[in-house]
């Protein structure tokens, strides 16, 4: 590469993910100060979002016109270019003309041919209103501010991809933030991952149901840093109601004794005393209480993997399959860690549990939100027996 915005030529990095290789600024530490953002931790997130959105093009079965909303180096965007089948246009966004001068240079060095815009996210999204099959939302910290906008721009089946990094609003270290952005209260409990990608969907579909449109969630994570959804948006204010009536609630949880309780409906009284143990309640929501994780999407993501050649793979399918296994299942899990620490015994192993949950004919599931998590229809006090009385088995066998 040449003189680029007056950066010398030793100042560059080069990056290999995927099948591109792109040029970027160099950067002592990744921060969103850095001249054109990249985060190569963030190489597992793209590699899903290619299975994700191959899979949702072979879903609607038509040639999808993609827009990257925050286009950064633009890895993501060219990655979608190259890596994908049956795409229509590219196109990718950002608001500092650094990012866009090095999106040109990628994508020229990659010979894949993208439509660049240097637009607040807000503004394209308005101005694009009913263009793009799929949008794809990776900003710095939370998603929040432009889910109105996506609200208002995005077409009848179509696909959204939101990448929130704030977990620490959405998982209940600060409560405030969350309640600013998201107009719901989080709640640090074991499963308060789950509770802040709930959340997250919940703001969305209340956002957008405004513009009569509802969501289907298809995969839903959260790793590392960060939360990232794949929803399906649908048009129809019938199917919004029903959606928003079925789909937005509450969790209850009992810090004592770790019952927890889903209240479905938006602003009703609820009766927030524990029934096992008198304990008043406290209370996370709104949030959105239905299916987070849709298998057959998801098993055939799993199956697209070998198709594809990505360097995380066998990661992505310990992920997938925790995913898959834990779609139709429960809303929260339990963690194994924590009751064992309140009942004053070893750990014992996920496996045993699940076993011993299953012989007692409960529905047991893993969860990829926490490999000590289980998701579980068995009642906190069932399940507290169950495991004791594999830690009393366990040290029988071990004297
Ligand atoms: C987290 S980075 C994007 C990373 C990229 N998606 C990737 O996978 O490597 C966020 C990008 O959004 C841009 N940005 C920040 N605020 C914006 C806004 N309001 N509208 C458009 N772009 C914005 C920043 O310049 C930055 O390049």
């Amino acid at each position: 590469m040449t003189e680029t915005s007056g950066i010398s030529k030793t100042e560059f990095r080069v990056i290999n993910e995927g099948s591109v290789e792109i040029t970027i600024p160099e950067f002592e530490k990744i921060s969103s100060k850095a001249p054109v953002f990249y985060n190569p931790q963030m190489e597992f997130n793209r590699d899903i979002s290619i299975l994700a959105l191959q899979e949702f093009q072979k879903e609607i079965k038509k040639s999808v016109d993609i827009c990257d909303l925050f286009g950064g180096s633009g890895i993501r965007a060219i990655r979608y270019r190259k890596e994908l089948e049956n795409v229509g246009e590219v196109s990718v966004n950002d608001i500092s003309s650094q990012a866009i001068e090095f999106e040109r240079r990628n994508s020229e060095n990659n010979n894949v041919k993208l439509n660049f815009h240097q637009k607040e996210a807000n503004v394209l999204l308005r101005e694009f209103r009913g263009k793009f099959d799929v949008v794809d939302l990776d900003p710095f910290g939370t998603p929040s501010y432009f889910i109105d906008s996506l609200g208002y721009s995005i077409k009848k089946n179509s696909m959204i991809c939101v990448t929130a990094t704030d977990t620490s609003a959405l998982c209940g270290t600060y409560i405030e933030p969350c309640i600013r952005k998201y107009n719901a209260k989080p709640n640090k409990t074991e499963y308060c991952h789950e509770t802040g990608i709930r959340i997250l969907i919940g703001f969305i579909a209340l956002t957008i149901g405004k513009y009569k449109k509802y969501i289907e969630p298809k995969l839903s994570h959260s790793s590392q840093h960060y939360m990232r959804l794949y929803l399906k948006v649908k048009k129809s204010s019938k199917n919004t109601d029903e959606s928003l009536k079925n789909n937005i609630g509450y969790i209850g949880h009992c810090l004592r004794c770790l019952y927890r309780v889903p209240i479905e409906g938006l602003m009703k009284a609820v009766n927030n005393k524990c029934p096992e143990c008198g304990e008043e309640l406290t209370i996370a929501g709104p949030l959105w209480i239905g299916k987070i994780q849709e298998k057959k999407f998801i098993e055939n993501m799993i199956h697209e993997i070998p198709f594809k050649n990505l360097k995380t793979s066998k990661k992505i399918l310990k992920l997938l399959t925790n995913c898959s296994e834990e779609a139709n299942s429960l809303i929260t899990f339990h963690d194994l860690h924590k009751i064992s620490k309140v009942l004053k015994i070893n750990v014992p192993k996920s496996s045993e549990v699940l076993k011993a949950l299953k012989k007692e004919r409960f529905l047991a599931t893993r969860t990829h939100f926490n490999p000590l998590g289980i998701k579980t229809d068995c009642d906190i006090n069932t399940l507290k027996k169950i495991i004791y009385e594999l830690s009393v088995d366990s040290r029988f066998k071990n004297d």
